[in-house]
């Protein structure tokens, strides 16, 4: 296929029909291992710092030794985005814990496997707004650590996909009535003109849009509180946000049956605020 996008997998660069991985892989059959994305903006790559620091944050916390490749991921991430032709692209790394014999303990000396993928994206639209979506709530199924970004996803998919046979974009979830985040996204809520989002502990993934946002709010003098609110409390938002690396800001104006905001469903001001400061991040890579 002359249009196949390229990518890398352990070591080698190669069309996407000829990466193939072992069935016995660790990442196949037990979700052994983790991954990142990025987003690159016209050919540059986004808070990549941070994405490397959490990459290897959730290797070490699944104590898998970072791979030699892993120093070179911001290298290979800007290779492939050069030679698939995808300035603005979502890259995707995926670290697993190798290929084995299917046993809970793994082999001693075992060699992760390393891919890195492509896929192209939009140039952002400067000019449009911000995106509003409905979103419906679930019960929080994951595991104890969702600090780490495992490729264990199920619950996550399980409830994206119940949300959007339901005619949802998103899914709030929910430990015993306490909002945690998305099933790809963090939330945050507006109540009187200041923000609160979950705090950055083991329930949810610690956002690099989240620090971010945090950021650009607190440069804007909007008062950030890492504190978590019940459902009752995100059903009387004055605005809600869901944020995420390729979802940016997006305003929340509907969960369930409950209209959040005002009506006719608007974007918000604090959401509109921080949605433009975001944009205002992307900007320069678009700067002739
Ligand atoms: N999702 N919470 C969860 C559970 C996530 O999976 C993600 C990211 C986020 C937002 O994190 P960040 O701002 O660093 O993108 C929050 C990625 C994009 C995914 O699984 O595709």
């Amino acid at each position: 296929m002359a249009d196949e996008p390229q990518v890398y997998l352990n070591g080698r660069y190669v069309p996407r029909s000829e990466a193939k991985l072992d069935v016995e892989d660790r990442g196949a059959m037990f979700a052994d291992g983790v991954y990142e994305v990025v987003r690159y903006y016209n050919g540059h790559a986004f808070a990549m710092g941070e994405h490397v620091a959490r990459l290897r944050r959730s290797l070490e916390q699944i104590d898998l030794p970072v791979p030699a490749d892993v120093a070179r991921l911001e290298e290979i991430a800007d290779e492939l985005v050069r030679i698939n032709a995808m300035p603005d692209a979502r890259v995707y790394w995926q670290v697993t814990r190798g290929a084995g014999p299917r046993q809970h303990v793994p082999a001693t000396a075992m060699t992760p496997t390393v891919l890195v993928m492509t896929t192209r994206l939009e140039p952002v639209d400067f000019t449009a707004p911000a995106a509003m979506i409905r979103l419906t709530v679930a019960e929080d199924q994951r595991w104890a650590r969702c600090d780490i970004k495992s490729l264990a996803l199920l619950p996550n998919v399980l409830a994206a996909m119940r949300a959007h046979e339901a005619g949802f974009d998103e899914v709030a979830l929910q430990r015993g009535g306490v909002v945690t985040e998305g099933s790809h996204t963090t939330l945050f809520m507006v109540k009187d003109e200041q923000l609160f989002t979950h705090p950055a502990d083991k329930r949810i993934l610690p956002g690099v849009t989240r620090s971010l946002v945090i950021d650009v709010a607190r440069k804007a003098g909007i008062t950030v509180h890492e504190r978590a609110f019940t459902v009752e409390q995100m059903c009387n938002a004055d605005e809600l946000i869901v944020t995420g690396t390729t979802t940016h800001l997006a305003a929340v104006v509907q969960v369930d049956n409950v209209v959040v905001g005002s009506v006719p469903p608007a974007v918000g001001d604090v959401t509109m605020r921080l949605y433009r400061a975001y944009l205002d991040l992307l900007a320069p890579f678009y700067a002739k």
